[in-house]
């Protein structure tokens, strides 16, 4: 296994301003993060960690500090040439699930692969095989509100895995499943390290942080420790 961190953050500060008030959401953030593990982020409501995730993901970017994507410095990139490299590199899952309501679960899946500029048979075609190979050949044409809410979360993965990124990032994949369903997610989870991907889970619930090969734990916008296995 490679040494080098995929993704790095150094001293990153993500700041609000709310009217004439400052709010400092992500305080000196330094992390790295190792290729081909799955990484945990834990923390309660409200200590960062949706938006420590949209840095790391390079959805959003930093009031100060640097990331640096496979040792790429993100801000030196245009808007174009990042929105480029995150739609190949990235997969996102969210705890909303984020499905577009008027699409069918295999148009769905296959909208980050048109955006890619993939002809859109091909695009189609691998869609369905992502869906056949996470237990959903049987629902490739029902449309979200056709489908349960574990079902819905099984699509926005096949979503996540269309463009075959390096690294997935899901933000509470677990929050709005039941227990059972949420098993089944973390086991997908796990065959994705398999597959030599790196993922990065955001979750508040130790027992699905565990499944992580390395726990950091944030409080009020701090890394107050960073576990490793
Ligand atoms: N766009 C925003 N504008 C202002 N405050 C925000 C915004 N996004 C998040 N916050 C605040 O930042 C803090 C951390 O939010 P978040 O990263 O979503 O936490 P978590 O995901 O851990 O629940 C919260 O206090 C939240 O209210
Ligand atoms: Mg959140």
């Amino acid at each position: 296994m490679a040494v080098n961190s995929i993704i790095r953050l150094e001293k990153v500060v993500k700041k609000y301003s709310l009217g004439k008030i400052d709010l400092t959401v992500l305080k000196d953030v330094d992390l790295e993060i190792k290729p081909e593990i799955i990484l945990s982020i834990l923390g309660p409501s409200g200590s960062g960690k949706s938006t420590l995730l949209n840095i790391i993901s390079c959805l959003d970017i930093p009031t100060k500090g640097k990331v640096y994507l496979k040792d790429q410095d993100v801000s030196l990139l245009t808007e174009d040439e990042l929105a480029v490299i995150r739609g190949k590199t990235i997969g996102f899952v969210f705890q909303q699930f984020n499905l577009l309501s008027h699409l069918t679960a295999v148009e769905n899946v296959s909208l980050p692969a048109i955006f890619q500029k993939i002809p859109e048979v091909e695009c189609l075609s691998r869609a369905e095989k992502i869906l056949k190979d996470l237990g959903l050949e049987n629902r490739v044409n029902h449309r979200p509100t056709e489908l349960s809410g574990g079902e819905q979360q099984r699509v926005a993965i096949a979503r996540a895995l269309i463009n075959d990124p390096e690294i997935v990032v899901a933000d509470e994949p677990t929050g709005n499943v039941d227990s059972q369903t949420g098993t089944k997610i973390l086991d997908i989870i796990d065959e994705l390290k398999k597959k030599s991907k790196t993922v990065i889970i955001v979750t508040h619930d130790l027992n699905v942080a565990k499944h992580g090969d390395e726990i950091v734990n944030i409080k009020d916008g701090q890394i107050i420790s960073h576990k490793k296995k």
